[in-house]
């Protein structure tokens, strides 16, 4: 009888598994004590060796095995099951994302989930409201199994959790005068630009942004923002009081949002906008969202918990700008900010702030992978993302939408561009 021993050995522990692999006529067998896998006792990094390990004595075996002639092709089909089987914990090897995961933290989440739905509930029961309690009640008894069972698959829970978490976001009260007017949700088709002009101040600043006063009650005022400094940082907002006077780059007034370039209130990255004549930013080297009100000068600072800045999370399709971990957005109805964090594993977050107060009141966790996407914008509760298609179109590919938690991902609508580079949409 062939047998071949795996060994697992812990490090930290100083303790030894001798595995046994047997033939048997058809199949090799090898058994590992799931008490390995035991959590949160066992360290991620120290499993993901030992499957390193495995694996590696597999492919040892393998090779052997490809050096004898007994039964080789029923073998090597055993071989590829155990390391299929094997690839289950493949996640494991993803540590640098995935390190930060634990049972407690799941834990947590789901109380955090439970206690904002029990709000909502209370304050207006309905079906969904109900049908959701049930379900955190039934995650919440599975969570509690994998502790005793040591069983349990971080993934799918971690899936299921955002889900919940989306669910519970959208049917949280937003308050009327949030609620978005439009129509139609989804939008259809993009027409050609209506714009195309260079910025007014120097042809050497190559990034920054540029629009009008997002709020649909506010005066159309018209904007742009220039990045300096290496395309990073700025400090100045140049304003049109008309459309005319934007196009022809006339009667401006240069308003001072920080003292210089590296104030610890400039403006860093591209993801500015104006709402409500208020210019809202990322806040210099820092994962905080800074908003001036220009007509009060008044600046205030919200942290942004677990936001990745300085290129850890930046579009990044194609063709790649940087300087793009945070990007302000605003439709008819709100502020929104959309960012990465590691907790969702570098997937875009999309949050929606009270622009007054200058809090966050709904976060949804996506599951697009925030450097697969050129740039992303808001129309109605929906966020929008696109793709470089070529130099001079590119498009819509994906939609999220903040009314209903879906993600949609078979939207095609390609509009065109100037240049292949984005900065800002
Ligand atoms: C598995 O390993 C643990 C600790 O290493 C040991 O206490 C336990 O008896 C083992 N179980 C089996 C079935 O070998
Ligand atoms: C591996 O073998 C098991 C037990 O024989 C079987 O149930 C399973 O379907 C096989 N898996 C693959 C991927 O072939
Ligand atoms: C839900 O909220 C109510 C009132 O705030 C509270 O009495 C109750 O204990 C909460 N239930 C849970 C499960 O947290
Ligand atoms: C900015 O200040 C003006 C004047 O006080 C106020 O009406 C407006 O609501 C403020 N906007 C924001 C977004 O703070
Ligand atoms: C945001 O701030 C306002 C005013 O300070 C407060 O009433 C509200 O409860 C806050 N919302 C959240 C979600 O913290």
């Amino acid at each position: 009888m062939f047998v071949f021993l795996l060994l697992l050995a812990f490090i930290g522990t100083v303790e030894a598994q001798r595995v046994p692999g047997q033939q048997k006529t058809d199949s090799c067998l090898c058994k590992i004590n799931s008490s390995i896998w035991t959590f949160p006792a066992v360290q991620f990094m120290e499993v993901t060796r030992q499957v390193q390990i495995c694996e590696d004595n597999l492919n040892e075996f393998e090779e052997k095995l490809r050096n004898t002639n007994a039964e080789l092709p029923m073998m090597e089909a055993t071989l590829q099951n155990i390391s299929a089987r094997l690839k289950t914990f493949g996640y494991l090897h993803t540590s640098g994302l995935y390190s930060a995961l634990h049972l407690r933290q799941l834990n947590q989440e789901l109380e955090d989930i439970h206690q904002s739905v029990n709000e909502t509930h209370m304050q207006n029961p309905n079906k969904e409201t109900h049908s959701l309690l049930s379900e955190l009640n039934k995650a919440k008894n599975d969570v509690q199994r994998m502790y005793i069972d040591d069983f349990f698959n971080l993934e799918t829970m971690k899936k299921r959790l955002r889900d919940l978490n989306n669910r519970a976001q959208s049917c949280k009260t937003i308050p009327n005068d949030f609620r978005s007017t439009c129509h139609q949700r989804i939008m259809t088709r993009i027409s050609s630009p209506s714009i195309t002009k260079l910025n007014s101040i120097s042809k050497s600043y190559i990034s920054g942004a540029w629009g009008r006063d997002a709020q649909l009650s506010s005066k159309k005022r018209y904007w742009e923002h220039c990045l300096v400094s290496g395309h990073k940082h700025g400090n100045t907002i140049r304003m049109y009081n008309s459309y005319e006077d934007f196009m022809a780059s006339r009667n401006y007034k240069d308003e001072q949002i920080a003292s210089s370039y590296s104030d610890k209130n400039a403006v860093q990255g591209s993801g500015t906008i104006l709402y409500d004549n208020t210019v809202f930013y990322q806040c210099y080297s820092t994962a905080e969202i800074c908003s001036f009100n220009i007509t009060t000068k008044v600046t205030k600072r919200m942290k942004l918990d677990g936001a990745g800045i300085d290129n850890k999370f930046p579009f990044c399709y194609y063709s790649c700008r940087d300087w793009t971990d945070i990007d302000l957005e605003a439709d008819q109805d709100a502020v929104w900010v959309i960012y990465a964090t590691e907790e969702n594993h570098g997937n875009i977050v999309v949050s929606r702030l009270d622009p007054l107060a200058l809090n966050i009141t709904h976060t949804w966790k996506t599951q697009l992978f925030k450097r697969s996407v050129t740039s992303t914008f808001m129309m109605c509760g929906v966020l929008y993302a696109t793709r470089f298609v070529n130099t001079y179109q590119e498009e819509v590919f994906y939609a999220f939408d903040t009314t209903t938690g879906q993600e949609i991902n078979t939207l095609s609508l390609p509009f065109e561009k100037v240049s292949a580079g984005i900065a800002n949409l």
